[in-house]
């Protein structure tokens, strides 16, 4: 069974997820692919494949356009088969805000409830990220140094490998069992 791992990433960490997922999904006997979405596979490509995971990077709470342009373009070839879909966003330690609310909940990107509907994905997952302040560009250096912004977007790697694989070996299970 083939699986296309597409994702949208601007400085790498959404990339190394994607890398990880595509990593359990191998040791499950899946042929796997990664996909950069700002190269992304063409029609051709898509149409051989019988899974996919879809991931972006997610700033000032959307995905990437790379992603979200190629979910609307690859619809007709996505709604034929299973997708999964996961965001990489929240950075820092904690993993509910000060409402006491999951952080991976109330961060889920715009786009997903648009995407919820038309793809009806088997899931979408909120994965914590990470950030290198001086791989920034400049705009979002400046971003990060807003007054509202301040201590939303710390330094660090808090990507929680351990979720990730179990959420990978989630769906290397479904693939193999219908496989
Ligand atoms: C300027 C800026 C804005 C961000 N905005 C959000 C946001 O709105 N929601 C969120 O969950 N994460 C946000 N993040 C965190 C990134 O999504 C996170 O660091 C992600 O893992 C980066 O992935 P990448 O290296 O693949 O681009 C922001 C980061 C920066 C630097």
């Amino acid at each position: 069974m083939r699986v296309a791992v597409v994702c949208a990433s601007q400085y790498g960490a959404t990339m190394g997820i994607a890398e990880r997922i595509s990593a359990e999904l191998g040791l499950a006997g899946l042929d796997v692919r990664v996909y950069d979405a700002a190269r992304p596979p063409h029609a051709e490509d898509v149409a051989g494949y019988d899974a996919f995971v879809v991931g972006s990077a997610v700033y000032m709470g959307h995905w990437l356009k790379d992603a979200t342009t190629f979910v609307r373009r690859s619809q007709p070839t996505l709604l034929e088969h299973r997708v999964w879909l996961f965001s990489s966003g929240p950075l820092g330690p904690e993993t509910t805000d000060a409402d006491g609310a999951d952080v991976r909940e109330s961060t889920v990107p715009a786009e997903i409830a648009d995407f919820t509907n038309t793809l009806r994905p088997v899931g979408h997952r909120v994965f914590f990220g990470a950030i290198d302040p001086e791989a920034l560009s400049l705009g979002h250096r400046v971003i990060r140094k807003f007054p509202g912004a301040a201590g939303k977007i710390p330094a660090g790697d808090f990507r929680d490998w351990p979720e990730i694989e179990a959420w990978a070996r989630e769906i290397a299970r479904a693939l193999v069992k219908t496989a």
